[in-house]
């Protein structure tokens, strides 16, 4: 989730390095940091938070005349969002920004440790220009230099690299992770995204992974490829997308293995900062949420019990708030947020700090109020969310609670090595599941003309699909402001179906995996009565009058982030074929910080 940007020409390099850097500031902020190298002088400028920060911290310098620089923002995957632990990394002479992640740093920083280089970071980006440093000890060629850096790593990356010893150029390589060069009136540019490059930059070059290389004054020529920047600043920041939260919805499948990254392999499951200890004594566990983050606890209720085998107990932050609940003693308190700051979590968390409970938080920012406020913290890692309509924060806060169910368990050794196996991968199956299918958008957005109307939705599922359909009238609601509502599809025939006619929608959740006949038969009440009926799944159900297929999966949780998917983008259609605005709903704010 952390930006780049890269400059070399006349032009005020700080400003240049700074405005692009707040354009990219969306993705990321826990940090950010610049590097500008003129005459032989290197300065690098680092400041933990939002921009204006680096901003304050760089109001004594300035440049003129010819020089070069390189910027980053970051959002925290590797260590704590600290001043050492910013963009550009600094060796002896040479900085370097870089997206992705470096897999075998760890190796390669013992081997530069043992040569007697000092690290000042936990990152793994440190490593990169200490090793170009070591390695341009053996050879007098800056680039064959960085060339073997770039060899030795592996992972994914986008970096930038510039270094006294050859003071007018910026070292490149992109694998995996996007980099873009571009050419305008005033210089090179670098970025990590069209967006800062708008109004700057005309010509383009998107490279490709593999590409290594440098770029001096004159060099832009050399590149291949060259294309003409011709998109609105919109636009770009929405990488083309309509609205962020489509934007959001697509890009579940890569932010979800940043929430992966480091906790789960093969044979185990490592959360940061939790221990069998931490767990010692917990009888209970109660987690508490608002909106979205209350459904995700609700599934987290599901698979906690399954796999962690506790009793998990889910409210509803402001209910519990002025309820005087019974609080035990050896209970674990969980909340789950995904901005941090929602007054009704956060004053919860509070409360129950009173009482000395253990506290634990799922959040997408840290440093956020609730993260401060609590023992542990599982970050989910998933960057800026702006559509209001909260869908990959959703999909992350599920997928941690699911690792933090087999990670209980592994630590009670109530799994064996081959369940912790067999977990592993359908954590990656299930994640792969949220890679949209064109085809299934394209077939959601016919079907959504169908469902404009009417006197509203029921969403109905079972066990983890209930919370998950909770989830999905939620997120009609709040975009579409049509009428729906979730329900256990066991419980219709207790009221809800005296609603039913042909004016009553019903999505229903058909997991192959999961009580598809119990399903089916509450499908059927609904459908003597006339109700129209829309079913997701891999199977065909005869009794329904639309279909939305999803592919076929080998465990229940890869169909339930399959299906989610599938209501984010019916949600989607459906609000705006009724001309709404998606990312900015009516009424509803992104961050609730009032009770
Ligand atoms: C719905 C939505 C809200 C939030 C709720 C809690 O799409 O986003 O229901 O889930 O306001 O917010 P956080 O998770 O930031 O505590």
């Amino acid at each position: 989730m952390c930006g780049i940007v890269g400059y070399i020409g006349k032009n005020e390099i700080k400003e240049i390095l700074l405005n692009g850097l707040k354009e990219l500031e969306y993705r990321g902020y826990d940090s950010a940091g610049i590097a500008v190298l003129q005459d032989r002088e290197l300065s690098t400028f680092k400041a933990v938070g939002k921009i204006i920060n680096l901003e304050n911290k760089l109001k004594d310098f300035s440049t003129q005349g010819f020089g070069i620089g390189i910027g980053h923002t970051r959002w925290a995957t590797h260590g704590k969002p600290t001043e050492a632990n910013a963009h550009p990394h600094i060796a002896e002479f040479s900085n370097v920004v870089h997206n992705g992640i470096i897999e075998n740093y760890q190796e390669i920083k013992e081997m530069l440790q043992a040569k007697g280089h000092h690290f000042l970071s936990q990152t793994d980006t440190e490593v990169i220009v200490h090793l170009f440093e070591e390695n341009l000890k053996n050879c007098d060629d800056s680039f064959k230099a960085f060339k073997k850096t770039i060899d030795t790593i592996k992972g994914a990356y986008a970096i930038l690299l510039i270094s006294k010893k050859d003071s007018t150029k910026i070292f490149y390589a992109k694998n995996g992770s996007p980099l873009i060069i571009a050419r305008g009136e005033g210089g090179i540019y670098f970025a990590s995204s069209d967006a800062p490059l708008i109004g700057l930059a005309q010509e383009v070059v998107y490279l490709e992974d593999g590409d290594i290389g440098f770029m001096q004054e004159g060099d832009f020529d050399k590149l291949q490829n060259i294309q003409p920047l011709n998109i609105n600043k919109s636009f770009a920041q929405k990488d083309g997308y309509r609205y962020f939260m489509e934007k959001e919805i697509y890009e579940q499948h890569s932010v979800l293995l940043e929430t992966m990254m480091g906790r789960v392999s093969e044979d185990r499951i490592a959360l940061e900062n939790l221990d069998r200890d931490f767990f010692e004594g917990i009888e209970s566990i109660t987690i508490c949420a608002c909106g979205t983050s209350y459904h995700s606890a609700m599934v987290g209720k599901y698979l906690l019990e399954r796999f962690a085998k506790i009793r998990v107990n889910v409210v509803i932050a402001s209910e519990f708030r002025y309820a005087d609940f019974v609080i035990k003693e050896n209970e674990l308190f969980i909340t789950i947020s995904q901005s941090g700051e929602t007054a009704d979590t956060l004053e919860a968390l509070k409360l129950v700090k009173k009482h000395h409970l253990k506290t634990l938080a799922i959040c997408n920012v840290d440093n956020s109020s609730i993260v401060r406020e609590s023992d542990r913290v599982i970050l989910t890692r998933v960057g800026i969310e702006k559509g209001v309509a909260s869908t990959k924060a959703f999909a992350s806060q599920v997928l941690v609670l699911w690792m933090l169910g087999v990670f209980i368990a592994q630590e009670k050794k109530l799994i064996n090595a081959q369940e912790i196996k067999e977990q592993a991968q359908a954590m990656l199956k299930a994640t792969k599941a949220t890679k949209v299918d064109s085809k299934l958008h394209e077939r959601i957005k016919r079907l959504s003309k169908r469902y404009l109307h009417g006197h509203g939705f029921f969403f109905i599922g079972r066990d983890v699909f209930f919370p998950l359909a909770l989830e999905g009238a939620l997120k009609l609601k709040e975009i579409s402001y049509l009428h729906a509502e979730g329900y256990a599809s066991g419980e219709m025939k207790h009221g809800p179906i005296a609603l039913a006619d042909s004016h009553l929608f019903t999505i229903a959740l058909m997991p192959e995996h999961l009580l598809f006949e119990k399903i089916k038969s509450n499908i059927e009440e609904l459908s003597a009565r006339d109700a129209t009926i829309c079913v997701i799944s891999s199977q065909e159900c005869e009794v329904a009058d639309d279909m939305i297929f999803i592919p076929k999966a080998s465990s229940y949780m890869e169909e339930f982030f399959s299906m989610m998917v599938a209501l984010q983008i019916l949600a989607l259609e459906i609000a705006i074929k009724l001309g709404n605005d998606v990312d900015m709903p009516r009424n509803l704010a992104k961050s609730v910080t009032v009770e």
